[in-house]
């Protein structure tokens, strides 16, 4: 069976999703819809879709697909999953899910009613390092983990395809900031509690463009976050996450160049977790796009009833609040908790 899909947005980073899906097996986005007809027809001809509509609805109840595939920057989502959802695709969304919890809240209740999966294209957690640490824990090979740092600092140019960010309040936050915590939460389980500072550091940009958070998780484990879009290094590391989880065992140490050093009381391994690089893509990228194709594979056995959303909207939100609680936190320098903010309505 092939599942028929359609696309949203057809942007800077859908060609990711474009590319990936005319590689998934048991997918094909059969139409795809942007505003702006320029980039729609470039998207049409790059990939050879034949249906292309500037009206979203419009195209929902022209095409009927089994799936939607939403790739437009946040302000536009809730509106797009409710009319995705009420045209009954199981519906794909970019991340930020929402800015505001309301507004998540909102699409997880239009999923349930609608009795169709939401899921949210939240890649990171599907990058293969991040797969591979995910499996060892499981299999105990460090024992109970104890502490947790994520670190994604690097000085590349992301305003050159993505000019929008510079205008982002809570920017490191708001968008990888979350990405992070969802890394956080698949590596060591929920959180309970959040601190963070936050800084501005490139003069260009409007909002916070650096982050350090401190997490605790329910099971006790720390977790220190952070992220800095205006670090200087002689070879750029741009966009890789570097990641040490220390467990009562063993230690997993994801270092610059995808190396997985894996420290126990036999000694030390060394294990290449690097992604081959698409056909279609390239450095450095590639660490991105095959999380991409990734996480797509598992929206076709979603699709399929074969596994649940990873991550669903339902478990989404939960980052999402945990990304609103440390801009909260930065701006009150307070920690914040995170059942309490959530039962608040984790208004920022
Ligand atoms: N997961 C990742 O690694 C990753 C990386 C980059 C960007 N993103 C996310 O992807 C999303 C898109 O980012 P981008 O940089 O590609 O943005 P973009 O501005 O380049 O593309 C968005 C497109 O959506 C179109 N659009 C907006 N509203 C629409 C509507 N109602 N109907 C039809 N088309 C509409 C716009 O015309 C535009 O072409 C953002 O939410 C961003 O955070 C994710």
């Amino acid at each position: 069976m092939t599942y028929r899909g359609v696309l949203i947005g057809c942007g800077f980073f859908a060609r990711n999703h474009m590319h990936a899906w005319q590689q998934t097996e048991g997918a094909e986005i059969v139409a795809v819809c942007d505003r702006d007809r320029a980039r729609l027809d470039t998207y049409c001809r790059d990939f050879g879709i034949a249906h292309g509509f500037t009206d979203a609805a419009e195209m929902l109840d022209t095409i009927r697909p089994d799936f939607a595939d939403i790739a437009t920057t946040v302000e536009t989502h809730r509106e797009l999953v409710e009319l995705c959802l009420v045209h009954g695709a199981a519906t794909i969304c970019q991340k930020p899910f929402a800015e505001t919890y309301g507004d998540g809240l909102a699409m997880v209740t239009a999923a349930k009613i609608a009795g169709r999966p939401l899921i949210i294209h939240e890649n990171f957690r599907w990058q293969k390092p991040f797969q591979q640490m995910h499996t060892r824990l499981g299999r105990g090979g460090i024992g109970t983990p104890r502490f947790l740092r994520l670190s994604f600092r690097h000085g590349f140019d992301i305003y050159a395809n993505q000019p929008y960010l510079a205008e982002v309040p809570d920017l490191a936050l708001m968008d990888v900031g979350l990405h992070l915590f969802d890394v956080a939460r698949f590596l060591l389980g929920d959180v309970q509690s959040v601190s963070c500072a936050t800084q501005r550091l490139n003069p260009r940009v409007k909002g916070d463009d650096s982050f350090l958070a401190q997490l605790v998780h329910v099971s006790g484990a720390v977790s220190s976050v952070e992220c800095s879009f205006f670090s200087k290094f002689a070879e750029d590391r741009f966009p890789q996450t570097l990641a040490q989880v220390e467990g009562d065992m063993g230690t997993l140490e994801l270092g610059p160049g995808y190396v997985l050093r894996h420290h126990d009381a036999t000694g030390v391994t060394e294990t290449s977790v690097e992604p081959a690089v698409p056909s279609w893509g390239g450095r450095p990228w590639h660490i991105i796009q095959d999380s991409v194709a990734a996480f797509q594979a598992h929206v076709v056995q979603v699709l399929a009833g074969q596994a649940d959303p990873k991550p669903s909207g339902a478990d989404n939100l939960r980052t999402l609040a945990l990304t609103l609680a440390a801009g909260q936190s930065a701006r009150t320098r307070s920690t914040i908790d995170m059942p309490a903010f959530i039962a608040g309505g984790a208004v920022r």
